[in-house]
């Protein structure tokens, strides 16, 4: 009798530990990511999500249409929602994963740098809303408003960080650091190329033009003297 109750609770126990041993996958995501533009509105595909997938993702011999790395074109809705996403569940869509790995797996690859942490969340959030093909949203630009840290660092962030950063920049133009941006702002470059003025090229590049609103932000800045303010 007591060997019998003695191999019970020994299964028990046994049964108990290797459950205890069971642990979820390692998650690549903070729990929730972090709201962004101190908002509780939602997340705008049109504005915030897909200039961040056409800079730094659908470039050239990565996943425009030509490239198509592994079958992933990221350069529109329809196509960005094809594959490797799942709407409402960021942490089992392979497209917010890669966004968290190390080496050589992690997207956008080496030299590009790596998505911003807020620009990581802000995808998450979105994924996490539904991935909806939201437009005409979340435009919030006021064109008075024209300081290099409040506005145009963070709008260079989102539309060509992707391109003009890194280890070797698209055209040998780094846009992530002051200096760059002040170099390409007095030489009439900046300007020239976000406006689409014949003889520049027309930025950015194999996406739409900056709203009207935008590149006046940008004109304004750079007529003022292109401070870092
Ligand atoms: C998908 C990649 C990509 C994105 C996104 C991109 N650029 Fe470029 N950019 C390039 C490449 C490649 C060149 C060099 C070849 C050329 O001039 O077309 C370039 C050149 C430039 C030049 C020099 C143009 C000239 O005529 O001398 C400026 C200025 C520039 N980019 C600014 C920007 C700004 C500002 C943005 C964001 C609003 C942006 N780029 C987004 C790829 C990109």
């Amino acid at each position: 009798m007591k060997k019998i109750v003695y191999l019970l609770t020994s299964a028990v126990l046994t049964i108990a530990l290797i459950n205890a041993c069971k642990h979820e996958p390692i998650s690549p995501v903070t729990t929730t990511p972090p709201p962004v533009n101190g908002g509780t509105s939602e997340v705008c595909f049109q504005s915030q999500i897909l200039p961040i997938f056409q800079s730094n993702c659908a470039k050239s011999g990565c996943h425009d249409a030509a490239s198509h790395e592994e079958g992933y074109v990221l350069d529109s809705y329809a196509n960005i929602i094809k594959k490797g996403l799942r709407p409402g569940d960021a942490n089992n869509s392979k497209i917010y994963e890669v966004l968290f790995k190390n080496g050589s797996d992690r997207m956008p690859q080496a030299p590009n740098a790596p998505l911003t942490t807020e620009q990581k969340a802000l995808i998450g959030r979105w994924i996490n809303e539904g991935a909806k093909n939201t437009i005409n949203c979340g435009t919030s630009c006021d064109s008075t408003q024209f300081k290099y840290g409040a506005n145009i660092s963070p709008l260079l962030s989102t539309y060509c960080l992707g391109c003009h950063s890194g280890s070797t920049p698209s055209g040998n133009i780094n846009l992530s650091t002051y200096a760059g941006v002040y170099n390409v702002a007095i030489n009439g470059r900046l300007v020239g190329s976000v406006s689409h003025t014949a003889g520049y090229s027309a930025m950015p590049q194999n996406a739409s033009k900056l709203s009207e609103c935008q590149i006046a932000q940008i004109r304004k800045w750079v007529t003022a003297g292109a401070l870092n303010n």
